[in-house]
């Protein structure tokens, strides 16, 4: 553990003073059934939802929701992901026991030989001039 001037580093988090953590894993994954349903979280995800395994798999993925996201981006999400088969975009999660980061998320759909269909999200850790653009793009948005 690490402290420098608002922040204080452990096991590869960096909490900032304003309640965001910020993150050096490569990616973060979950997977849903066709209704969200979580059917499994990386590490790497549980790790920044502060959350066990247990406590995300077989629950709808909005309870990692963060309330600043507007109605608008999951709209597109859902929209996107049922008739095109993917969306991207930027994600403010909400952290288990306060704080929140932010992702670029791909959000793909895939289909099994016997037809059924699961949703994948994999994310990234977006620049400081996404994020900012996010913000300033969801301050407009529903
Ligand atoms: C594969 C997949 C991953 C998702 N990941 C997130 C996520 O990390 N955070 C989030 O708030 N919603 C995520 N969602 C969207 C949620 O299912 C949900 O639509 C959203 O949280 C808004 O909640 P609501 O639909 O109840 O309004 C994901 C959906 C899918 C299909």
């Amino acid at each position: 553990m690490s402290t420098n001037n608002n922040e204080i580093s452990t096991d590869g988090l960096t909490f900032l003073d304003d309640g965001e953590v910020l993150y050096n894993d490569l990616y973060l994954l979950s997977e849903t059934d066709e209704k969200g349903i979580v059917q499994y979280a990386s590490d790497s995800f549980l790790k920044l939802a502060n959350m066990p395994t247990e406590e995300i798999v077989g629950e709808p993925h909005n309870i990692v929701r963060h309330p600043d996201m507007p109605r608008a981006a999951f709209k597109s999400l859902w929209d996107d992901v049922q008739s095109k088969g993917f969306w991207t975009g930027y994600v403010k999660n909400q952290r288990k026991g306060g704080g929140y980061y932010w992702v670029y998320a791909t959000v793909l759909r895939s289909t099994d030989k016997s037809g059924i269909t699961k949703y994948i999200s994999i994310r990234v850790k977006p620049s400081r001039e996404d994020i900012q653009r996010a913000i300033e793009l969801y301050a407009t948005l529903d």
